[in-house]
């Protein structure tokens, strides 16, 4: 049977609503750090961290209208109050609408590898990305990532370390919501860890 997915109009973050760079006060009811994942897909890892973590602000950004449908459903039902979702591309979002200095961490789990070689330009992680996240960073914020995609790493890699005066390596910590033995507890992690794939985890700081 298909299932009814509902509208949580508190949970969602409308483009056409945004004018200019965003006031995060203006977004969630109380203050707190802001924490921003980069392709939420099924938000298994929003619930769980905003759970474990009701101080942090969250912000889930999913392009993706089918996967942005289940994540509002999801958090709307759990009733979680610090979680927000916009259904945008995230670096054109984060270029026009977050303001310099403002996050404390950005979460990029498993993000889309595009293996083929033509498609590499797709990929999130490239130069211009990696210095809008710089940005947005509060200094002392981190960059966490992690993945299942050797090559990808590599890339990834090589693109934080062409920042390397201005982001530092740092310890990638399982999350507060991870289950026991888990990264981050993503689906994508879960499923993963099932074919015992290897995954890659990374983590930086702004100085
Ligand atoms: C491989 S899935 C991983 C989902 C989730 N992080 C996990 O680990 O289970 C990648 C997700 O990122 C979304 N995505 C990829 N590129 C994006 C972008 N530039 N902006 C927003 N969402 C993006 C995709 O739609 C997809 O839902």
């Amino acid at each position: 049977m298909a299932k009814i997915l509902k509208d949580y109009p508190n949970v969602c973050l409308k483009p056409e609503d945004l004018d200019g760079r965003i006031d995060f006060s203006q977004i969630f009811p109380r203050p707190g750090p802001v924490h921003i994942e980069i392709g939420t897909g099924k938000a298994t890892f929003l619930l769980n961290q905003a759970m474990a973590q009701p101080d942090v602000n969250f912000l889930g950004i999913e392009r993706a209208r089918k996967y942005y449908r289940y994540a509002v459903d999801r958090i709307g039902r759990w009733s979680v109050n610090n979680v927000r979702i916009i259904r945008t591309e995230a670096a054109a979002f984060l270029a026009d609408f977050i303001p310099d200095s403002s996050v404390d961490c950005f979460h990029v789990y498993f993000p889309d590898p595009w293996p083929k070689k033509r498609h590499h330009k797709r990929r999130f992680f490239n130069s211009t990305n990696t210095e809008q996240l710089r940005r947005c960073l509060k200094t002392g914020g981190d960059i966490r990532i992690a993945t299942d995609y050797a090559e990808y790493f590599e890339q990834i890699q090589t693109v934080l370390a062409a920042c390397n005066s201005r982001l530092e390596k740092n310890e990638f910590t399982p999350t507060a919501g991870a289950d026991k033995g888990e990264w981050v507890g993503t689906n994508f992690e879960r499923k993963y860890r099932k074919d015992r794939r290897r995954i890659h985890t990374l983590a930086v700081r702004k100085l």
